[in-house]
């Protein structure tokens, strides 16, 4: 990306790196982590079906709509809406956007810290492998205490560092590289994933859908990692797409990415669960599966130790270049609507996730009994922004951008100023005014109970 002192904003160098940054963005602890455990919670099969279902039939649409409001207006989420409106009350959308970026980053800081924990502890050798009960208590003495806090605040210190390099230098050169090799090591650990003595059973659960499984909370928890998992609801996506060039096709790269983000979701179901079945581990565990099932997985490996620092650190870079993606929503937002430097806007944000991510951290540990409603701070972030916040504002800019966005603004955007023929548009607006909010209206009420 070019960032000139003038102020014009930064366009990315090329077709492959915007597709690059936007699976960077959409590619991190949302697959890794967070989708198997989600699935675990919610019965597998039952989960993946709905999860599918959304991201293809909810996911691609709002992602295009996402990227044709940004790009047409290469503005944050706020200018975005204002712009397009200017007399209407829909740039509020943008404080959902910011407030649930900011939670995301504080809950994800901490999982990410765990990798930073994981990968080190791999590389010194002080992590052992040997049996499952010494993998359990390994994991509570490193997330229970004060050394998450302090994997919090590195990692947090990291993601700033590259966001104070700009743009070109920190966020497109990391993706392009890491990105692809991230993807040929879970293909190389899902190859292995065969060799898993109930791998038949793991695959079984992830796979066969038992549709009596199918609950509200099912629905919810789907929809919810549908657009944690394609960075959608929070004007990510967007301000990503303002930064795109004009011969980026915008649908085309929804499809690339929704299609890359759920393969990886998917290679990471088939490395955990035939490993879950394996080890005797309880597929419902929660958010700490991944962490208790990958090293036993290592231990099966020749070399261990090596992989496993390999795959952390993968992990580890593949959770940046998403909270990267994150910070941009509220620092383009403080710069551009509040007139920030760069540099303060960055403080800023950094400032309150670091808040955040001590609750966060401390809620594995000391704060383990502060509950509201019930939920830790963890998943109370967690819960909110996911099954909340981000179909909310996925749902708001989906019936804004079929209803209210000039269509010939949105067809400019989708054929590049004409010069591709988009002819699926009208099953795009048709999808985006009524299938997308109407669906997501349904899980909610469904979910609270009234329907
Ligand atoms: N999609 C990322 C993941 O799967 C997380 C993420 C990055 C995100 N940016 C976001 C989630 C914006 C919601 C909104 O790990």
């Amino acid at each position: 990306m070019n960032r000139q002192e003038n102020q014009e904003r930064a366009v990315f160098s090329s077709k492959f790196a915007a597709v690059a940054t936007t699976v960077g963005s959409a590619v991190g602890l949302g697959n890794i982590w967070r989708f198997p455990y989600e699935a675990g919670v919610h019965g597998g099969g039952a989960f993946l079906i709905c999860y599918i279902a959304f991201v293809f039939m909810i996911g691609v649409p709002v992602l295009c709509a996402e990227f044709a409001m940004g790009r047409a207006t290469r503005s944050n989420i706020f200018g975005a809406y204002r712009s397009l409106q200017p007399h209407q009350p829909w740039y509020l959308a943008g404080y959902i956007g910011i407030l649930a970026s900011l939670l995301i980053l504080s809950f994800y800081s901490v999982v990410a810290g765990w990798t930073i924990e994981y990968c080190l502890s791999s590389l010194t050798g002080s992590l052992d492998f040997s049996d499952r009960e010494v993998g359990h208590e390994q994991f509570m003495q490193l997330t229970t205490g004060w050394r998450p806090v302090m994997w919090t605040v590195i990692f947090l210190f990291c993601n700033f560092f590259i966001l104070i390099g700009g743009v070109t230098k920190g966020i497109e050169r990391a993706c392009n590289v890491l990105m692809p090799l991230l993807f040929i090591l879970l293909i190389a650990f899902c190859i292995n994933s065969f060799t898993m003595p109930k791998f038949k059973e793991g695959v079984e659960f992830l796979f066969k859908p038992d549709f009596s499984k199918i609950t509200p909370s099912v629905l919810l928890g789907a929809l919810g990692q549908a657009f944690f998992s394609l960075s959608l609801g929070l004007g990510c996506m967007m301000t990503y797409a303002s930064y795109f060039s004009n011969r980026t096709r915008l649908a085309r790269t929804a499809v690339s990415t929704v299609m890359l983000d759920s393969m990886v979701a998917i290679l990471s179901g088939v490395i955990i669960f035939p490993a879950v079945f394996s080890f005797g581990i309880s597929p419902e565990a929660g958010p700490t599966l991944v962490f208790e099932v990958l090293p036993f997985i290592f231990s099966q490996l020749p070399g261990g130790a090596a992989w496993s620092t390999l795959f952390f650190l993968l992990l580890f870079l593949a959770s940046l270049t998403s909270t990267v993606s994150m910070s941009e929503i509220s620092i383009t937002y403080f710069c551009e609507e509040k007139k920030m430097t760069r540099k303060k806007a960055l403080f800023l944000s950094s400032g309150i996730a670091l808040c955040g991510g001590l609750l966060c951290a401390l809620s594995f540990g000391p704060l383990s009994d502060v509950t509201v409603f019930g939920l830790t701070f963890f998943n109370l972030f967690d819960y909110f922004s996911s099954n909340i916040c981000l179909p909310l504002g996925g749902m708001i800019c989906s019936v804004f951008v079929a209803w209210f966005m000039k269509r010939n603004l949105l067809e400019q955007q989708l054929t590049n100023f004409g010069k591709y023929k988009f002819s699926i548009i009208y099953i795009l607006v048709f999808f985006l005014r009524y299938i997308c909010p109407t669906a997501i209206f349904l899980i909610f009420l469904n979910s609270i109970g009234i329907l």
